[in-house]
């Protein structure tokens, strides 16, 4: 076993989520402290009591800085890496003129885990230390990402894109079968090996077929432990053209329901133009919401009712949905989150921003209490946030007459500067043991 590690800094733990129960529900403790082994958290509490408590423990002390939970984005295209930040197109344009060319690419391997690994490494960087991507066509993209993933320790939910219809071009095309059978195949390889999970993903419902939905839908039924990931009603195009595709389907999210891709586990990227019977339906059955709102701005594709949808009683996640985002940082993504609830009329607590960040996230995934959260037991995934990592961020935090305030500029202008550690499974990154 190796020596048990005792972090010090300001620790931030909940007792509820703050949407529902307020801002009363999350806590910092200005001198907290963790113990950690063996990839887990063994202890919280404070650093005087935890001190007391294991006299050996090596100690890592961070002062000032936030000591949280590792990011959880849960929704992200690794492939996409190299396209991020590519000017002037909505939706549809954009995957056309941008993202499947970039896909297509990933028919070599070698590309794949050149980007794998890259992809990763920005992640890390800025303290995000689980993503829920989307790979492409190809198998070997995805054995690129989880290969890259088991080398850093981390927790990552992947699957192979799987696309049949004209609508997508031939070179990123498969059927109803191969998406099975290869699915399948990916699952049996990876699925709960080490710290990966997989996640069954139909792109959405334009470039599937009913089959392939249905094959998907079964291969779900077959192996409920997986995730699925997709998308729903992200611009109001997409939806037409949905409709135009399934006349008989009762709205977007019946398309995905009809075919056995509704449930607990099901993760729906972006959710903003929803009917009422899509919410109902989603909080009947425990669906997720991930919120992407650097690529809802980006795209331009309208502003998510995320307090609205979790009041509603729908688990909401928080993501960059690289490359469409335009940041890999979950900085800057809550900068986002908080601009678009502006736009909405409703400003969000930093508290609530770095629940979506975190629990909120890890609770669309089916991963509460696993990673996500500081408490006994979680798996010891960190982020370590300096509060004062720019001049400007420096003197805005200097008048912060509580922690919220003093968290808050780093929440709107921080970036992987004010990353001071991540820990992956119980190491800090770049550090020996
Ligand atoms: N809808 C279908 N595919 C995509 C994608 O790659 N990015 C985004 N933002 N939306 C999508
Ligand atoms: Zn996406």
């Amino acid at each position: 076993m190796p020596t048990p590690t005792l972090i010090l800094g300001q620790t931030l733990t909940f007792t509820g989520n703050p949407f529902l129960e307020g801002i009363g529900a999350a806590h910092v403790d200005p001198q907290g402290a963790l113990l950690i082994e063996g990839g887990r958290i063994r202890a919280t509490g404070t650093a005087a009591t935890l001190r007391k408590a294991h006299p050996s423990a090596r100690i890592v002390d961070y002062g000032q800085a936030l000591v949280m939970p590792g990011f959880v984005d849960a929704h992200v295209h690794y492939p996409q890496t190299g396209i991020i930040a590519s000017w002037g197109k909505r939706l549809i344009d954009w995957l056309n003129t941008y993202t499947f060319p970039e896909e297509a690419r990933f028919s070599d391997p070698a590309y794949a885990t050149e980007i794998a690994g890259r992809y990763l490494d920005l992640v890390l960087a800025n303290g995000t230390t689980t993503v829920a991507s989307y790979c492409t066509i190809h198998p070997e993209s995805v054995d690129a990402l989880f290969t890259a993933a088991e080398t850093r320790g981390m927790r990552v939910i992947a699957g192979k894109t799987c696309m049949d219809r004209d609508t997508a071009p031939p070179s990123l095309r498969d059927t109803a079968q191969s998406a099975y059978d290869h699915s399948k195949a990916l699952i049996e390889r990876w699925h709960q090996k080490g710290r990966a999970l997989y996640a069954i993903t139909p792109r959405f419902s334009p470039t599937s077929t009913p089959e392939q939905l249905q094959a998907l839908g079964s291969l779900w039924a077959e192996h409920p432990s997986c995730a699925i990931q997709t998308h729903l009603s992200e611009q109001t195009d997409e939806i037409a053209w949905v409709k135009s595709l399934y006349p008989e389907a009762r709205d977007y999210l019946d398309t995905y329901e009809q075919h056995g891709l509704l449930g607990s586990g099901a993760l729906y990227g972006h959710a903003i133009h929803l009917e009422p019977r899509e919410i109902t339906r989603m909080a009947e059955t425990g669906a997720g919401v991930v919120h992407c709102p650097t690529s809802n701005t980006f795209i331009g594709s309208g502003l998510c009712d995320v307090a609205g949808l979790i009041e509603q009683g729908i688990p909401v996640g928080l993501a960059t949905d690289t490359g469409g985002g335009s940041s890999f940082s979950m900085l800057r993504t809550m900068a986002s989150a908080y601009e678009v609830g502006q736009l909405r009329g409703r400003p969000l607590h930093p508290a609530e921003l770095l629940w979506l960040a975190t629990e909120g996230s890890a609770a669309t995934l089916r991963l509460s209490g696993t990673i996500g959260r500081l408490a006994p037991g979680a798996e010891a995934d960190l982020a370590v946030i300096n509060l004062a990592s720019t001049p400007a961020i420096a003197q805005r935090a200097n008048r912060a007459e509580d922690i919220w305030e003093a968290i808050f500029p780093t929440l709107m202008m921080g970036d992987d500067r004010a990353i001071r550690a991540t820990w992956v499974n119980g190491l800090e990154i770049g550090k020996a043991p």
